[in-house]
């Protein structure tokens, strides 16, 4: 166990109040530190970043490297990075991704047999640490964690991977019953098909940080979409 002097400096918490997360997996990456700014304009607080590694799921996306290239821009504007680990192995890759700049870390709950071990390690680098659940695996399955590891949880509302799918309407139910379980303290996220007609009954089930990604830089004005999706969400 590190020394608390020698942790990174502590990232700032995570919003509290109902929020919008762009995700960065559909952005246009030839101009992405554009399409970044676009939705920090707009109001965006935290930008959502899809790790994945081609095992835990097939497709292969980006690292810490652009953690690190967006991570000033995004800083700057008192905004939070917040990383996705579709990965296996994700402790090897905390230490690099907090000093890349990550405000949060989530794992997957099916990705590692070291859940405790993993979230510990991502406090210790200084993170937010989360836990994100496929929709196929229980409801309930963060709770020997819950109390005394975790910031974050989150529930995937598509199989993850890929994004621009469709929300799966059961997804609604288990985010009531995530919350009901969860202490108050925890944030809970929704990933996956969350849009203008999906945005409202998440946040009604309890929902309060958002993930949006094709339907934000899919769309041919990012920040108007963006602002569309705050509008039906209810969102600050
Ligand atoms: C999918 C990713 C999502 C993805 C969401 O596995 O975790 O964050 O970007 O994309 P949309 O909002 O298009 O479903
Ligand atoms: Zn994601």
């Amino acid at each position: 166990m590190a020394l608390a002097s020698e942790l990174e400096a502590v990232r700032a918490p995570l919003p509290r109040d109902v929020r919008v997360a762009p995700s960065i997996l559909s952005a246009d990456f030839s101009r992405l530190g554009a399409q970044v700014d676009e939705v920090l304009a707009a109001g965006a607080r935290v930008l959502h970043v899809d790790v994945m590694d081609g095992h835990f799921v097939p497709p292969i996306t980006f690292g810490p490297l652009v953690v690190s290239a967006i991570a000033d821009r995004v800083h700057d504007a008192e905004a939070l990075i917040d990383v996705h680990l579709m990965i296996e192995r994700p402790d090897r890759q905390i230490a690099e991704l907090a000093r890349a700049g990550a405000d949060s870390i989530t794992v997957h709950y099916e990705a590692t047999p070291h859940l405790h071990y993993t979230l510990a390690a991502i406090r210790e680098a200084g993170c937010n640490a989360g836990a994100a659940l496929c929709p196929s695996t229980p409801a309930g399955s963060l709770a020997e964690v819950a109390d005394d590891l975790l910031d974050l949880a989150l529930c995937m509302s598509v199989d993850p991977g890929w994004g621009a799918q469709e929300f799966i309407p059961h997804s609604v139910d288990k985010i009531r019953r995530m919350r009901r379980g969860l202490p108050d303290g925890v944030v809970l996220e929704v990933d996956g098909g969350v849009h203008e007609d999906t945005a409202a009954r998440c946040v009604e089930a309890g929902a309060t940080l958002l993930v949006t990604g094709s339907a934000v830089f899919g769309a041919a004005d990012p920040a108007a979409a963006y602002r569309a999706i705050v509008a039906a969400a209810g969102a600050g």
